[in-house]
């Protein structure tokens, strides 16, 4: 049995004190973070971390993020806490960046998916933040999705996905961000971004300097490297996602063109738009800003499948600022399928 708890009015210390029970019991608890929802468990026990894998069909090399709620929790995870580490802290957390670091040896090679590394981030969410702190426990959290699906960010998507598997789902309402964290390894010099996220690339430089950044962000899948995460198929929906990229104003008749094509072949297309309006058989506009099309891209692919769609067609956006993160989970969910409009 799953209890859903309704929080959507902000945190009720009664009801946090009941999830936070079933956190120091072994047991998953879904949360809502200012990214995505979270599936967590305590980050310490073995078993709990296990079961967090088999409830996601998750592969176990891939690693879990460790969520805190207070830095000095950092020391208790990581063996190594560089200078920049506690910068970055400074400047951004709470909020969307998960810093890599040598691991302790307490932190279970479960939770690490093997490796010698562990992810750490403060969420900016009162309650996330409040979880942690009741249950006294850091709490290892990936996006609350079956693996490979789209990440949640409507605890109705957790629902979808986990009830009945799991024991408690927090609903926190609509997450505030929509893509998840960017994750930056602070084990290399240069860091290197491992994923990018919610906290664009060019805030981090301009507090640590130049960052490399990780093949895998922009370009095809490779090889499994530091992030195991980059190896999997990531976000997909059962329709087909193709995204049409180049000039905004040639995307724009491009994708007009293609979804006329679909119909005449009979073939059900649904769009993710910008602001444009598409006679698709679905359309879900996203909405203009950078913002506004990370917070709602990952409820339209969704939306979209649950519409039975066969085809969904998304444009394609700039990689700067979060478009980056953006255009990364597009075309993850895409399969690497890009139409150019040239
Ligand atoms: O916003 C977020 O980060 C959300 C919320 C719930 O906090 N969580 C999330 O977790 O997106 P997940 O498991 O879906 O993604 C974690 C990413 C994966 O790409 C994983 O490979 C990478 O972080 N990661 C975790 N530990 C790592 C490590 N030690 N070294 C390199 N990459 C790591
Ligand atoms: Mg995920």
């Amino acid at each position: 049995m799953t209890i859903v708890i309704n929080m959507r009015e902000g945190v009720d210390r009664r009801k946090i004190k009941v999830a936070a029970r079933f956190i120091e019991e072994g047991k998953l608890v879904a949360f809502p973070t200012e990214t995505v929802y979270g599936l967590g468990a305590n980050a310490l026990d073995r078993n709990a971390v296990l079961s967090i894998f088999s409830a996601k069909g998750r592969p176990a090399d891939n690693p879990l993020i460790i969520h805190i709620s207070d830095f000095e929790q950092i020391y208790a995870l990581a063996e190594d806490v560089p200078k920049e580490a506690e910068i970055l802290a400074k400047h951004f957390w709470p909020g969307p960046l998960t810093m890599v670091l040598p691991k302790r040896e307490n932190v279970p090679k479960e939770t690490t998916g093997g490796l010698e590394s562990v992810a750490i981030r403060m969420p900016a969410h009162e309650i996330a933040l409040s979880l942690i702190r009741e249950s006294r426990l850091p709490i290892a959290a990936p996006s609350a999705n079956i693996s490979g699906k789209p990440s949640p960010t409507l605890a109705e998507h957790v629902v979808d996905d986990f009830y009945g598997k799991i024991e408690c789902i927090i609903d926190g309402g609509e997450t505030k961000i929509g893509v998840e964290s960017t994750v930056l390894d602070l084990t290399t010099w240069p860091p290197l971004l491992l994923r990018p996220g919610g906290l664009p690339l060019e805030k981090i430089e301009e507090v640590i300097g130049e960052v490399q950044i990780h093949p895998a962000v922009r370009g095809k899948e490779v090889d499994l490297a530091k992030a195991p995460g980059m190896k999997y198929k990531h976000y997909s929906p059962n329709a087909e996602v193709i995204i049409v990229e180049g000039k905004k104003e040639r995307v724009k008749e491009r994708m007009k063109e293609l979804v006329n094509e679909f119909k005449e072949r009979g073939i059900k297309v649904g769009v993710m738009a910008t602001g444009e309006f598409y006679e698709a058989d679905e359309c879900f506009n996203l909405g203009e800003s950078e913002e506004e099309i990370a917070k709602n891209m990952f409820r339209a692919l969704r939306e979209l499948d649950k519409r039975g769609v066969d085809v969904i067609l998304a444009e394609g956006v700039e990689e700067r600022g979060l478009g980056l993160a953006i255009m990364n989970r597009l075309r993850k969910a895409a399969g690497y399928r890009v139409i150019k409009a040239e």
